[in-house]
């Protein structure tokens, strides 16, 4: 998965082709109407005034075409000009080829006196501790994760091989104990038979973040699920997907480098991780109910038909709405109020084990 997604020369997100929006193979919310990015913009805004200070970090990590830090920076310049002036937007892309194409894109905030965008391929750049928000849309989504069974009455991991000029999958001994051990802390037994998706990755990355975060926020948009309801009997055979012009496939053993290959997020795995290095879980709702919190709904009463439209796929229950999941932890202050969290989600929001 990480060498069809990330191979610097044939990986998927370094192919330099169209791969988000109607001429690719999948739509993100950014890409469907940019009040997604606004909305965001003024939950930014309200986490900016409980923090206060005279500085405000973002780091968007994974951010595809650009299309939504240009939506947020260009919001905050027109609606909240002291934020503006604080603000410094940090991007963190594995993609050489999107990061050029987003250095492209927000030529606008580079080019400026005063810089207001700029790129790191690596947390480890980072000079300083962050204050501010830390954001990622449909980023965990895209990490490579270990592919396991349980065989025999015993956890198996998924290798890939070939044969007779095919891939093919192959079940052996772990790779790591890391993933037995992902699954007794979320105290999850597999049934006989299941295969699961276990993103070891998505736990590092929140944990690294976590460490690097002073004080603030992170916001995490993608499909997932708490852990008990992501590994159980309704997904047994797993969550991995792929997606070519706007086709959904399971076979990822095809169209090597040209299609996505994702799979759904553990919410669950996410906090308890977070909680190790002192993020709390300010909330966990889906994303109707956060961008109702935001006022989409006053957007979309003014908005003309094809925008309502489009606005109105952000937030349908039966697709993106409810599909979406948005998880809000903070660090360095008491139990913040946010106005995304407002609205009561479609499913308990209860999110770590008792
Ligand atoms: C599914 S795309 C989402 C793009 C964008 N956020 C959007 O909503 O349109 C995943 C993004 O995560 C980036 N990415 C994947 N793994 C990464 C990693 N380990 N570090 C930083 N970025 C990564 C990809 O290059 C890509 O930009």
């Amino acid at each position: 998965m990480e060498a069809c997604l990330y191979h610097p020369g044939l990986g998927y997100y370094e192919s330099g082709k169209n791969i988000i929006g109607t001429g690719g193979d999948y739509y993100t919310s950014p890409d469907i109407h940019p009040v997604f990015g606004r909305l965001i913009a003024k939950q930014i805004h309200q986490m900016a005034r409980i923090l206060g200070g005279d500085r405000f970090d973002v780091l968007e990590i994974g951010g595809g075409k650009g299309i939504l830090a240009q939506d947020i920076l260009g919001c905050i310049s027109k609606n909240y000009p002291d934020l503006f002036k604080k603000i410094n937007y940090i991007i963190l892309d594995k993609s050489t080829a999107l990061r050029d194409q987003q250095e492209r894109f927000l030529s606008k905030f580079t080019e400026a006196t005063e810089r207001k965008v700029c790129w790191i391929r690596d947390l480890s750049e980072l000079s300083g501790g962050l204050v501010g928000c830390i954001l990622s849309n449909e980023f965990f989504d895209a990490l490579p994760v270990h592919r396991t069974a349980m065989v025999n009455g015993g956890l198996s991991e998924l290798f890939v091989t070939h044969k007779d000029g095919k891939f093919i999958e192959t079940a052996d001994r772990p790779s790591t104990e890391d993933l037995s051990r992902y699954l007794e802390r979320i105290r999850i037994s597999l049934r006989e038979g299941s295969v699961a998706e276990i993103n070891l990755e998505a736990v590092r990355m929140i944990s690294r973040l976590g460490k690097i975060l002073d004080k603030g926020f992170i916001i995490t948009i993608d499909y997932g699920h708490h852990s008990n309801d992501l590994f159980s009997q309704s997904r047994r055979l797993g969550t991995l997907l792929c997606y070519y012009k706007h086709t959904l496939g399971a076979d990822p053993f095809i169209r090597i480098g040209e299609q996505d290959i994702t799979t759904h997020i553990d919410f669950t795995s996410l906090s308890l991780s977070g909680k190790d290095v002192g993020l709390e879980v300010t909330g966990f709702t889906d994303q109707m109910s956060f961008l109702m919190g935001l006022g989409i709904a006053q957007e979309m009463e003014y908005a003309p038909k094809e925008e309502f439209a489009a606005m109105k796929m952000l937030i349908l229950p039966n697709d993106m709405g409810r599909t979406f999941k948005v998880l809000i932890q903070h660090k360095g202050m008491e139990q913040p109020v946010l106005d995304g969290l407002k609205f009561k989600a479609f499913f308990d929001p209860t999110i770590l084990p008792e």
